[in-house]
């Protein structure tokens, strides 16, 4: 079973609808929530930015960008036209938002059109992201930033003890949900190879306990993962993911992702 979203406009549209939902599910997220609003307000933006966001999705963090003071316009692009109606559907209320159509790999801009370009959560979905890292170095202006946040997918636990069974299904999760779940670790590499100055990194830990609704999500696609496999049956994919929620409910689940944030500029 491979990462949806590495080949998102093969997916069935029905889950691509319920794809638009779990990511406005997790934008929701009070963590999320805040891990966006820490790095954005990081960001050294130059007054009147002009921000690209690649692989927007439903647009949640490009609204988030829009609302920032200093940005001044932001451009979102995504290969799926369900997520990007989706996209213009939310954002309607936004003046200085566009979306459009693209592939990380082959964006239609020219090169120098934007101060910073941003990926969240993006990168660890499509091969080949050393093009993808070349194409936001070419689309911008000289000293423009790069910031890449992204799940250190690997990291992935749901156990509370030794032989927890619901590792088991993290194990599988990591193999669904991330085309490349060591990226973060090998961005350094790949943006000083790329020709970008990595300017700084931090790390963000996404520990669910009491609202779990998101990670559930996750643990819901590790055991349809291990179905698929044929590794186990239909009533044990369920029975787990009924264990996950009845720990939920007691308060006693425990689900755990980090996060990785860079922030790289292209060198004069
Ligand atoms: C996990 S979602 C993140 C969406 C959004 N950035 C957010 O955080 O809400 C990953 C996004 O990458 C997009 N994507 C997948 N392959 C892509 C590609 N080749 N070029 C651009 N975006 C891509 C998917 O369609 C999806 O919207």
């Amino acid at each position: 079973m491979p990462d949806v979203y590495s080949n998102i406009r093969e997916v069935d549209s029905a889950i691509q609808e319920r794809i638009a939902d779990i990511l406005e599910l997790r934008a929701a997220d009070p963590q999320q929530v805040e891990f966006l609003d820490h790095y954005l307000k990081s960001l050294p933006f130059a007054e009147q930015s002009q921000v690209l966001e690649i692989g927007c999705g439903t647009g949640a963090v490009t609204r988030s960008l829009a609302r920032c003071t200093c940005i001044s316009t932001v451009a979102g692009v995504d290969p799926s036209t369900i997520l990007l109606n989706h996209a213009r559907l939310l954002s309607q209320d936004y003046e200085n938002v566009q979306f459009s159509q693209a592939d990380a790999r082959e964006l239609p801009f020219d090169a120098e059109s934007f101060d910073t370009v941003v990926l969240h959560t993006t990168l660890c979905h499509i091969p080949g992201p050393e093009k993808v890292l070349e194409e936001a170095f070419r689309v911008l202006q000289k000293d423009g930033l790069l910031v890449i946040f992204d799940g250190d997918y690997a990291s992935t636990s749901f156990a509370i003890g030794d032989n927890d069974p619901l590792e088991a299904v993290a194990r599988a999760a990591v193999e669904v949900i991330a085309h490349d779940r060591w990226i973060v670790r090998k961005l350094p590499g790949l943006l000083r190879k790329t020709g970008f100055d990595v300017l700084g990194s931090r790390g963000y830990a996404y520990s669910a306990a009491c609202d779990a609704e998101y990670m559930l999500t996750i643990l819901d696609r590790g055991a349809d993962a291990l179905e698929a496999s044929g590794i186990i049956s239909a009533s044990l994919a369920l029975a787990l993911k009924d264990e996950g929620r009845l720990r939920a409910e007691q308060g006693n689940f425990f689900g755990l992702i980090t996060y990785g944030k860079l922030l790289a500029k292209k060198l004069s």
